[in-house]
């Protein structure tokens, strides 16, 4: 039994408790130990504790790589994945660890495995100390874009003849505080309403008790909220992105799914967190709705450093402060005719 029937056939609550308890023992008693070595990685290693480590071994002829992460998405793919995907083309990576779900992001690594530790927050990485940082110090010397685009193009079969939309929300605690960066479901309504005459589009907001294979949570803890509900009662035509991953046999996790989605896609609307970095990994054009973080008030992040995930760098993220503007923006550069001239070449 593979491991998405695993979890289909283990849809309780319950039989999703006994399923894990040995992986929740197997952190707790770990947890304490948790670094470089305990991971079992060795060679001269630069560490983050209980998060990140890249491990130099240097023998007569070569260097060879292992890394491991176990952070939060958003920083994996704009700080890590970008390192080790550089150490990669110099050939030197030869073995990566991950939190489950992690395999799909880690596609080039020629020996990745999954370990049953979450993601945790990580404070920040070697060659990029911090993602924030003015854009003026990111080094980009070593830092490459793994090709998501390419490498999942074609790996699903297109859901309708409308190009696809991508329509990303979150609803969690933020620094410990009430959900701030989320699409609340009049907006969501509105945009689907506008948008579904000329776009298939996929409603993504997994959250952490839907168990679905290879969606782990972070710090941060899901809110109740009715959007998948309202969604199905008034626009039954949407995809919902975790109904999709039961039906679509070519994928075998949520993220696999999720990059697979994304390769077919030109338009993306996004909020703060780890689903706007992946949204920015693709050409096309990112509209991501973000109020309170970092990310809103240092530098440019959005306009400068995300488009840089895309292949060649030709991406478009654009960033919207409020409901109003995300509506405007969605409508400039999804549905405009030069967003159709854009869609079409
Ligand atoms: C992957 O790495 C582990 C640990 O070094 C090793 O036991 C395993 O054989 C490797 N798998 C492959 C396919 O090389």
């Amino acid at each position: 039994m593979d491991r998405k029937e695993l979890y289909r056939v283990c849809s309780t609550s319950l039989c999703f408790i006994v399923l894990t308890i040995p992986f929740l023992q197997a952190i707790h008693s770990k947890e304490s130990e948790f670094n470089c070595r305990s991971l079992g990685l060795s060679g001269e290693c630069e560490e983050v504790e209980a998060c990140t480590c890249v491990c130099f071994k240097l023998t007569k002829w070569s260097t060879t790589v292992e890394a491991a992460y176990f952070g939060e998405l958003g920083y994996e793919l704009v700080l890590y994945s970008p390192y080790i995907y550089y150490l990669h083309i110099l050939g030197k990576l030869k073995r990566t660890l991950g939190p489950p779900g992690s395999s799909a992001f880690n596609y080039f690594s020629p020996n990745h495995t999954e370990l049953p530790f979450g993601r945790r927050f990580c404070p920040g990485l070697y060659s990029n100390k911090n993602a924030h940082a003015a854009i003026a110090d990111f080094r980009f010397d070593e830092w490459v874009p793994p090709q998501y685009k390419q490498h999942f193009q074609g790996k699903l079969p297109a859901l309708s003849e409308l190009p696809l939309l991508i329509l990303h929300n979150k609803y969690t605690k933020e620094w410990d505080q009430p959900p701030a960066n989320f699409i609340d479901v009049p907006t969501l309504l509105q945009l689907i309403d506008m948008l579904k005459g000329r776009y298939t589009i996929v409603y993504m907001r997994p959250y952490t008790s839907q168990h679905l294979p290879g969606y782990v949570g972070d710090s941060n803890l899901d809110v109740e909220f009715n959007d998948h509900e309202e969604i199905k009662r008034q626009h039954p035509e949407v995809h919902l992105a975790h109904e999709l991953l039961g039906q679509l046999t070519e994928v075998n996790d949520f993220n696999e799914l999720q990059l697979a989605l994304h390769a077919q896609s030109d338009a993306f609307i996004s909020v703060l967190g780890g689903n706007a970095v992946i949204a920015s990994y693709f050409a096309g054009t990112n509209i991501v709705y973000a109020v309170k973080g970092q990310e809103t008030t240092h530098n440019d992040e959005f306009g400068v450093l995300y488009p840089r995930l895309s292949p060649e760098g030709l991406g478009k993220v654009v960033h919207a402060r409020n409901y109003g503007q995300l509506l405007a923006l969605a409508e400039q550069h999804f549905l405009s005719e030069s967003a159709q001239t854009d869609v079409v070449a």
